[in-house]
């Protein structure tokens, strides 16, 4: 029997193999949202995306709102990765989000009259994608009506059918991408079948699914050029030659569906965890993780916030801040901050009878009957949004701001001082 020379011999590693003990490929950098959402990493997305090649959506709808400030320019992404105005980065919208396509054109729309081009060369869509249908979104707003009516109060949902979408794909009756791109009679179907089971739990859901297919038909049409198999979209990138990667969070820490205040939170996981379940890529490729807080926290919609501010002080940071919904356009309720205050309390602990806790507590009620511990500081009362080095910035904001970084032990990479590009302090 012959045997060539060159058969590999199974007990040595192939050449993959010895690349990957070395090198797990390229990393990809995450900017995630560190409070209840809004929080401006659009304008952190913005500054890394100039360095990028690939900017990466993974979790989350157009229940997100990322604001991006160009050369007096407003731009406003709900679907869109923010690094759609940067012309040398291609965007890509994996598996874990979940897309509403009118959505989703509507905001390309808008975005193309503000000077957007190009757009289609750039973008990248996950078949593994779940769709949104026009009635999960009527659906979410008749689960608000049920909520209220039952519990006495509702989520606050922006109504853009997260919730029931996410439900669909845990259910295994969620329809994806890579299914509008197949045989059209079959999803139609599928489509049917599921308002069928909507009807049979929400009577008075009416839905006209013969125009909603006939709209789907067209955008299917329209997004076929920009669909591909993420996950190999991803391995590419990764494994290809360097790449910078950058992955734009949606949502928040406190609105994650396993540690935010549950049950008034989002339905994906928006901590890091998403990523990796949300582009299909291994945890040894997560490099630098930048958490975005505000000096202040907002939130909008319902549940608990135990340093909310019900009071003038919530209410000159909602006008000052101009902390309305970039989204929904609902006000965003404010608690604790900075400049035109005498003093800024900082809460640094909870009491639960007293007694401090190590931890978030679970249970809203819990939350809710939180007392918080706070220290104070001096307010710098003087406007720093010219500042652009550490060294221009008031004393007694300098003291503050690394007062926080010790206190939560990260390093503050970048302190924001405006709405726009170029109003960013870099600290290393
Ligand atoms: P960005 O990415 C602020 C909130 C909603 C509501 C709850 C559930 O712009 O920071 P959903 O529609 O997701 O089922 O609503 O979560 N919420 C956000 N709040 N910013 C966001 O995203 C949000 N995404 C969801 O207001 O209270
Ligand atoms: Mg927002």
């Amino acid at each position: 029997r012959f045997v060539s020379n060159h058969t590999p011999s199974l007990l040595n590693p192939s050449a993959a193999v010895k690349r990957a003990r070395n090198d797990s490929g390229n990393k990809v950098a995450v900017v995630l949202g560190a409070q209840w959402g809004d929080e401006g990493k659009g304008k952190v997305v913005d500054l890394l995306a100039t360095e990028s090649d690939v900017v990466c959506r993974c979790q989350g709808g157009n229940n997100a709102g990322h604001t991006v400030v160009v050369d007096e320019e407003e731009y406003d992404f709900h679907l869109l990765p923010s690094g759609i105005i940067n012309t040398k980065c291609t965007s890509f919208i994996g598996n874990g989000v979940v897309i509403h396509l009118p959505g989703l054109f509507e905001e390309i729309d808008k975005n193309e009259k503000r000077g957007l081009k190009g757009w289609d060369k750039r973008l990248v869509i996950s078949d593994r994608a779940h769709i949104v249908f026009d009635f999960h979104q009527a659906v979410d707003g008749l689960q608000e009506v049920q909520r209220q009516a039952q519990e006495g109060q509702n989520i606050g949902t922006t109504k853009k059918g997260i919730g029931p979408t996410y439900a669909c794909k845990a259910s295994r009756t969620g329809l994806r991408i890579c299914d509008l791109m197949a045989d059209f009679g079959e999803f139609s179907t599928r489509v049917k079948n599921l308002v069928l089971q909507y009807q049979s739990m929400y009577p008075a859901l009416k839905v006209d699914v013969e125009s909603e297919l006939k709209k789907l038909k067209d955008y299917a049409e329209r997004i076929r050029p920009l669909i591909r198999d993420g996950v190999y979209f991803m391995y590419d990138a990764i494994h290809g030659p360097p790449k910078k990667i950058l992955v734009e969070g949606a949502n928040a820490a406190l609105l994650d569906i396993d540690f935010g205040t549950y049950p008034f939170v989002t339905s994906s996981n928006c901590t890091v965890g998403g990523v990796c379940t949300g582009l299909g890529i291994p945890p040894a490729n997560i490099g630098e993780v930048y958490g975005v807080s505000k000096a202040y926290t907002t939130r909008v919609g319902i549940g608990a916030f135990p340093t909310e501010q019900l009071n003038a002080v919530g209410e000159l940071l909602q006008t000052r801040g101009h902390e309305v919904g970039v989204t929904t356009g609902r006000k965003r309720r404010c608690a604790l901050w900075f400049y035109v205050l005498d003093e800024i309390k900082v809460g640094v602990a909870y009491k639960i009878n007293g007694k401090r806790v190590p931890y978030f507590p679970a249970n809203m009620e819990v939350l809710q009957k939180v007392e918080v511990e706070y220290e104070t500081f001096p307010g710098w009362k003087t406007d720093t949004s010219a500042v652009r080095k550490w060294s221009d910035l008031p004393p007694k904001a300098q003291n503050y701001i690394r007062f926080v970084e010790n206190r939560i032990g990260v390093p503050i990479k970048w302190v924001g001082v405006g709405k726009s590009r170029e109003c960013m302090i870099q600290m290393f």
